[in-house]
């Protein structure tokens, strides 16, 4: 693709379009931040881009992030949201309904942010894969991603999708035509580590899946910087999952949930192959997961499912 072309139209097109203000969905990943870069150009100042903690971030991503925004000249605003996030989880198990709920809670907070800013446009980062699994009329609903379910359908704002028919390695090439400094990032699902702990949620829980997944992302990132893996994995990450097995700790019993670690090669996120990670890049990840939370994770176990079968994340 020709991403200075494409550049060049989106911004053509949403100055032309759009004579108000507009807020955007900023998470920091490859596309929401790719989606904020080129309607910046396109508004300017007119643009507000709201980043929302939603206590399901990553290790450490909140500050790196806020430092990021920085460089990039965006008008922004951080709103740290992450007991509302919990609230509205509350006794919430099933799958498909916490990806609505926390879509609802992203929505319902853009929506007060917006107001404040009397924005009337929402500009998001989906990409092609986002509205496709989600159901059109043609497929079938497999998940339902956040920015594309959530949406009420009285919403006020109108929306503008810019990478809306693009492919992640088609976004990947506009971010580094953009000089966007998260270019080459793994993604992240817009409801973030909520998914990747299974059912119901609780604070200290995704604390442990938090730290787990800092673990397996430094030890396979050390292993690339120290040559002992040609390349990164698509995507690389934990899940923490509610089974339950026996091991010992000291010489005592211990009755301990496991850790999942995910590690796929993908060019699209539509399919996907387990990496083939070696042997003891997988062991240094067992050993400190089971050094640093071993009064909860007694087990660690690796995923080699492909997609299809399966998808990506577990929920
Ligand atoms: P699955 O699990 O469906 O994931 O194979 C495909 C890709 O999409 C990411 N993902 C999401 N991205 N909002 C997003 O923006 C979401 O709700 C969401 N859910 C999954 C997933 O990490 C993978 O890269």
């Amino acid at each position: 693709m020709d991403a200075r072309k494409f550049v060049e139209e989106q911004v053509r097109d949403i100055s032309a379009r759009v004579g108000g203000r507009a807020i955007v969905a900023l998470s920091g990943g490859v596309d929401s931040t790719v989606a904020a870069a080129i309607v910046n150009r396109a508004i300017g100042d007119r643009l507000l881009a709201v980043y929302v903690d939603t206590g399901f971030m990553r290790k450490g991503e909140t500050e790196r992030l806020e430092s990021m925004f920085g460089r990039l000249g965006l008008n922004y605003r951080i709103v740290h949201a992450s007991d509302l996030f919990f609230d509205s989880l509350e006794g919430v198990a099933d799958a498909e309904k916490k990806r609505v709920a926390i879509g609802r809670k992203f929505i319902e907070i853009f929506e007060e942010e917006a107001g404040a800013f009397q924005a009337e446009y929402l500009v998001q980062g989906t990409i092609a894969p986002d509205w496709i699994e989600s159901g059109g009329t043609l497929r079938d609903r497999i998940k339902s991603h956040h920015n594309v379910a959530g949406l009420p359908e009285n919403m006020k704002l109108k929306l503008i999708e810019p990478l809306r028919d693009l492919y992640k390695d088609e976004v990947r090439t506009v971010a580094r035509h953009l000089a966007i400094e998260v270019s080459e990032r793994q993604p992240f699902p817009g409801p973030g580590l909520a998914v990747r702990v299974l059912g119901g949620l609780t604070r200290e829980d995704v604390e442990i899946e938090r730290e787990a997944c800092a673990i397996v992302e430094e030890e396979i990132e050390k292993a690339y910087a120290e040559r002992r893996m040609d390349a990164l994995p698509w995507q690389y990450f934990s899940v923490l999952i509610p089974v339950r097995s026996v091991g010992v700790q000291g010489d005592v019993r211990a009755f301990g949930r496991t850790i999942v670690v995910r590690a796929v090669l993908s060019k699209d996120a539509m399919t996907a192959r387990f990496a083939d990670l070696p042997h003891d890049v997988l062991e240094n990840i067992a050993t400190r997961i089971t050094n640093k939370l071993g009064s909860s994770i007694t087990r660690v176990v690796y995923d080699i499912t492909n997609k299809p079968p399966a998808t990506i994340e577990w929920e």
